[in-house]
């Protein structure tokens, strides 16, 4: 899965590890990084790779695991502290335990956290968390099982369910689902979602469709299924959390009676971009300063040797300054992102 974890994910920590070439120039700081192993993917979600996986040819291949080592050093080296394995499908590579090992022993990354549509989660839950990842993102749209074969192309929802659960057995300390809200699904199962979340202790995430080059005839605003989301949960004992210095643009609410947590992303929301504290390295080495909107600066060339570090690093700090200061999804402009698999969300 992929894709983005949407933007909202809420990321704090220490600000002073962030050294000054990691700032744009609105002084947003960069601390996180996504990192897209691979575009592939064995679902066929229906706002995102309708017809599946195609490969495109002509296409540089994927980043090896040596070339994903000397990225995530030189980001580390700038102060960034936290990688999120994406995709894609990000554990459809057959080296994906070992990437994720790797960069969880370098020296200055602190967390290592992951997306996946689950497929298989229920195997490999513990030999992931022993690999030295953190925090799982699971993407779950609906808990219809129809619904969501419908959705996804693939009749998985069990095993995705017992991915979650087994995650939470493996001592994660965080485990997340991504729910993106959809005009097929209408109306969140409510009482299915909030029977899962009283049982365990997740944060259920709906998500605001984004609109891509890809789902654009199928891209409806989804903004007022939020908003009824919103005033559902305030008028039934939800209470928002304060949200943390340095959060993402998630709004998370919790409740007395229930384990998990419910979160709202609103990327079509005002201010969503001023928080934005994530930079994007896509599975071909390019490096994107927002979901949307350009090309990516190539960094490849600069992965073939270890000894071109110092080169990479300046590479990127001179990058950032161009960040803009937010998406044009509101202008219906989705920029060059065909889809969030492209990417890494
Ligand atoms: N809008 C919102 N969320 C999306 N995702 C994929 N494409 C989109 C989109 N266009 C979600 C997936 C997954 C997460 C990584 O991104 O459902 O949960
Ligand atoms: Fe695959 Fe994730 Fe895209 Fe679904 S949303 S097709 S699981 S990459």
């Amino acid at each position: 899965m992929a894709l983005f974890d949407p933007p909202g994910q809420s990321e704090t920590g220490p600000d002073q590890e962030v050294g000054p070439a990691l700032r744009d120039r609105f002084g947003r700081r960069f601390s996180y990084l996504r990192l897209s192993l691979t575009e592939r993917c064995n679902f066929r979600c229906t706002y995102c790779l309708p017809n599946g996986f195609i490969a495109q040819k002509g296409l540089p291949p994927e980043l090896t695991r040596d070339e994903i080592g000397r990225a995530v050093g030189a980001f580390s080296k700038l102060g960034l502290w936290k990688v999120r394995l994406t995709g894609g499908e990000p554990t459809v590579r057959s080296d994906f335990t070992d990437i994720a090992r790797d960069i969880a022993g370098q020296p200055d990354i602190r967390r290592v956290a992951m997306t996946t549509n689950g497929y298989r989660l229920a195997r490999e839950a513990e030999s992931w968390r022993a690999a030295g990842i953190d925090a799982v993102n699971v993407s779950i749209d609906t808990l219809d099982r129809a619904r969501f074969a419908q959705v996804t192309g693939r009749d998985m929802l069990d095993q995705v369910i017992a991915g979650v659960d087994n995650a939470l057995d493996a001592g994660f300390s965080a485990v997340k689902i991504n729910s993106v809200l959809l005009p097929e699904i209408g109306a969140p199962d409510w009482d299915a979602i909030l029977g899962f979340v009283a049982e365990r202790n997740v944060t259920w995430r709906f998500i605001e469709l984004m609109r891509t080059n890809g789902n654009s005839a199928e891209f409806r605003s989804q903004v007022h299924a939020s908003q009824a989301i919103r005033e559902k949960l305030e008028g039934s004992g939800w209470t928002q959390r304060d949200r943390g210095e340095g959060a993402g643009p998630a709004t998370e609410y919790v409740h007395p009676d229930f384990r998990g947590r419910i979160g709202l992303i609103t990327p079509y929301g005002e201010g969503f971009c001023d928080s934005c504290n994530r930079l994007r390295l896509s599975s071909r080495g390019r490096l994107h300063l927002c979901l949307f909107g350009e090309q990516g600066y190539d960094l490849r060339r600069l992965l073939e040797r270890d000894d071109q570090q110092e080169e990479l690093i300046e590479t990127i700090a001179r990058a950032l300054p161009d960040k803009t200061q937010g998406h044009r999804l509101h202008e219906g402009d989705s920029g060059a992102t065909p889809h969030l698999a492209s990417i890494g969300g």
